[in-house]
């Protein structure tokens, strides 16, 4: 019997669930999409649509990728990040709906929308949290550093597909060793996960995501030790700084900082009411 766009997706989505995938309604409806060449909008209202062998032939071969639990992003090379459209792959962390309240907490932050600040993004991977800024920003100009030349290659890609590029330096460097200028925003979603954790993590992260943007050594604060240490030396008077945290880490990192002489706000919580970004400002 010829397949279907609705019984290839119930054998997509059998297969996923076998595979122990958390989520394998939506992602055998993503991978049917980009295999058959099928919109959303076909595949709701043209269900029992006949789908070739070519067709069955390429969600299989996707298929078999997620069910060796490679991420939906890397198979697509895209992910959806605040109001963007975003190329990723092996060498950048997939950014998380988590870390738009980084963002979130950086538009709130920063000067009138209209103002022209310098905004930097100390470990940028894709660029998900500059670009989101700037494209918000339209007055800002930005700084994205990551030490991966890969991850770099990517924000630039990211950064040029957007109509970016021309508001976007990007450098590589060691955090900001080599950076001698003042920011009115600083934001960083630093690796933060304890290296003697990392393997306990789900393998669509643990076995495909990169080391780089995951291991934050052995207590999972060493990142944040650079980081902050360096905001003092980053942040022009009375400007601010957004960093993402691990569950459980906030009140440490944000102790750092005033440790360092920045004035820190109650921690943004996300949406499962975890204290997530830590807030503050230079003196
Ligand atoms: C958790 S990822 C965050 C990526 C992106 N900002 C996001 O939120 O989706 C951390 C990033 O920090 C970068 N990184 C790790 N160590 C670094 C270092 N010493 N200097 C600069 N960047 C570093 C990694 O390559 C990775 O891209």
């Amino acid at each position: 019997m010829s397949e279907t766009l609705v019984s290839l997706w119930t054998d997509v989505r059998k297969r996923l669930e076998a595979a122990g995938v958390d989520t394998p309604v939506l992602d055998a409806r993503l991978l049917l999409e980009a295999g058959a060449g099928v919109s959303r909008l076909e595949i709701v209202t043209d269900p029992r649509r006949i789908v070739d062998d070519a067709q069955v032939e390429a969600v299989n071969a996707l298929t078999q990728r997620r069910e060796a639990r490679e991420p939906v992003s890397h198979i697509l090379g895209r992910k959806h990040f605040w109001t963007l459209d975003l190329a990723v792959n092996a060498n950048v962390l997939t950014p998380r709906p988590e870390t738009e309240f980084v963002v979130e907490a950086g538009l709130q932050e920063t000067l009138p929308a209209d103002a022209p600040h310098r905004i930097l993004d100390l470990g940028a991977g894709s660029g998900a949290i500059i670009l989101a800024l700037l494209k918000d920003r339209p007055n800002a100009t930005g700084v994205a550093v990551d030490i991966s030349e890969k991850a770099i290659e990517t924000v630039r890609v990211n950064a040029e597909q957007l109509g970016l590029a021309d508001r976007l330096e990007i450098r590589q460097d060691n955090w900001a060793a080599s950076l001698d200028e003042r920011f009115d925003l600083v934001v960083s979603n630093p690796p933060y996960i304890r290296t003697g954790d990392i393997d306990e993590l789900a393998p669509e992260v643990s076995r495909f995501e990169p080391r780089l943007a995951l291991d934050g050594g052995d207590d999972g604060f060493v990142a944040y030790r650079i980081i902050v240490a360096a905001l003092p030396r980053l942040l022009k008077p009375r400007a601010a700084f957004a960093l993402e945290v691990g569950i459980g880490q906030a009140e440490a990192v944000r102790a750092m900082a005033e440790e360092a002489g920045l004035s820190t706000t109650e921690p943004r919580r996300d949406l499962s009411g975890i204290p997530r970004v830590v807030v503050g400002h230079a003196a």
